[in-house]
């Protein structure tokens, strides 16, 4: 039943706890989106995200910079320059003119909600459910900066021991290069932007170059709001505009989601340049994100866990489940489950309400993704049908013999699988963190202590303990990684807006 099926997206939830008045309260679960029990709504939504009754039809993507820009580096200077001589009159507005901005833009946001998500599921190729957690996310991002910016940034009066009057205040920094990716067009590049501008800062807004609608969606509702418009600049382009933004000197700081190689490519720009200011850099990258099982965990909900990690979202989500630690005893088990489940799984088009797994984003996507795939063909445990006529990767089962097999993160539905043995959960868990990834880890099992083990052990930002590790909740679940996987802070965190000021104290004499 597909209706079921979709009711069930999201991970495992724990009902009956609720979110303490005082806190932020998230939107999705509690606003009025879609209901999906609702058959009939469930099919208007789904005739909008399709544009009426038609195949879904892939756009093709922006492949590089060149394509829109003859002259990065020309351009890239121009959006700088507009967005410096906009900033101080920005900066000088009230938090709360600029917290309501992004308010009002949130409400803007699920006005739009099935347009946002149709141009989703038809740029980004996500489901329908995946859309729309995608545009809740990108509410929720608003809501909670404009919140956290009322009552984080507002000056400090702090102690004076020898009778000055000393008063912290959290000012905006200049400009910041927003560099976001591809697989969440709406919500990570709308959040990285909020943050910015809430703060003070105008932004250089860089979305993904296969995903440029949705971000030029958003930054127009942005601008209906009241957030001028050399505030918030739509830098759209490939890599080399990237570059270009980056080596520009006068930016005040960059916010970027992608890889890790491009992170560490970021950073060295950033210091390469004896004269220019040393300016922050928020980076979210990958995981080799690992779930380890041991034999008293629940097994139906394991594997509903591992499907939903794992494969949802076509494994397209940094979060995702990458590599599956099965205790001995219960691994083969858990595979015949795992495998029974996997059969259940529909890959097609993403624009139909039945599918769980659509099409990866690009031609190299699908390309690097299918040469692995062909390459451990010896070792594959399960994989399910797919369509040939399209860039659909078979989620698939791959045994490898160690921890240390798995070397990189493979961005798809592929999933590895390595057995561990009884007694050695701390040294499985140390052998993860030796990637030098730490992005997500899962954890099922009902022994209290082996959950107090890996929280010790473990150096992952995000640890989900019995239940799937993605969809991290803005406000409850800040979300974010170290080592390879990051630099902090957390997006959706009560530490992320800090990072975009300059803190400044003023002690004077009384
Ligand atoms: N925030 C996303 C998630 O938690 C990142 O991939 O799934």
């Amino acid at each position: 039943d597909p209706v079921a099926k979709i009711a069930a997206v999201g991970g495992s939830r724990h009902p009956g706890i609720p979110l303490p008045k005082d806190l932020f309260e998230p939107s999705r679960g509690n606003s009025e989106g879609l209901d999906f029990s609702d058959r009939a709504e469930l099919g208007r939504v789904a005739r909008v995200v399709s544009g009426g009754d038609k195949a879904f039809e892939a756009k093709p993507a922006v492949t590089s910079a060149g394509e829109q820009w003859s002259d990065c580096g020309i351009e890239a200077k121009a959006m700088v320059s507009r967005a410096l001589a906009a900033f101080p009159t920005w900066d000088a507005r009230s938090i709360e003119d600029r917290a309501g901005c992004l308010d009002r833009l949130a409400d803007l946001l699920e006005q739009e909600r099935d347009t946002l998500m149709r141009i989703c599921v038809q740029e980004a190729k996500k489901t329908i459910p995946d859309a729309l957690a995608e545009v809740r996310e990108a509410v929720d991002f608003c809501r909670y900066y404009a919140q956290q910016a009322r009552t984080g940034l507002q000056p400090i009066e702090l102690p004076g021991p020898t009778g000055e009057r000393n008063v912290l205040r959290m000012n905006g920094r200049g400009v910041w290069v927003c560099i976001a990716p591809w697989n969440f067009p709406l919500a990570i590049f709308l959040g990285q932007v909020a943050a910015a501008l809430v703060t003070g800062n105008a932004v250089v807004a860089k979305p993904a170059p296969q995903t440029p609608e949705i971000a030029a969606f958003a930054v127009g509702l942005a601008h209906g709001v009241g957030i001028p418009e050399d505030v918030l600049i739509l830098a759209p382009g490939g890599p080399d505009l990237g570059a270009a933004l980056v080596e520009d000197s006068r930016i005040a700081g960059i916010a970027f989601t992608g890889s890790t190689a491009t992170a560490k490519r970021i950073a060295r720009a950033l210091l390469d340049d004896e004269e220019r200011p040393i300016v922050p850099l928020i980076a979210e990258t990958g995981g080799i994100n690992a779930m380890i099982v041991d034999s008293t965990a629940l097994p139906e909900q394991v594997v509903v866990d591992v499907v939903t990690s794992a494969f949802r979202s076509a494994g397209q989500r940094c979060s995702a489940l990458r590599l599956l630690l099965l205790q001995e005893e219960i691994a083969e088990r858990t595979l015949e489950m795992l495998a029974g489940a996997m059969d259940t799984l529909i890959v097609g088009d993403p624009a139909l309400p039945s599918t769980d797994v659509g099409p990866v984003i690009d031609q190299g996507a699908y390309e690097r993704l299918m040469g692995h795939r062909e390459a451990m063909r010896g070792r594959w445990l399960k994989t399910i049908a797919a369509p040939d006529n399209g860039l659909f990767v078979p989620p698939t089962l791959i045994r490898v013999d160690q921890i240390e097999d798995v070397r990189k993160e493979w961005f798809g539905p592929l999933l590895h699988v390595a057995t561990w043995k009884s007694g050695e959960l701390a040294a499985t868990v140390e052998r993860v963190n030796r990637s030098g990834f730490g992005l997500t880890m899962g954890l099922h099992s009902r022994i209290a202590r082996a959950a107090e083990t890996v929280e010790e052990v473990a150096t992952v930002g995000n640890l989900y303990v019995n239940r799937s590790m993605i969809g991290a909740i803005v406000g409850s679940q800040p979300f974010g990684g170290e080592g390879l996987s990051g630099t902090g802070p957390k997006a959706g965190g009560p530490h992320y807006l800090p990072r975009f000021c300059a803190e400044r104290v003023t002690s004077t004499d009384t």
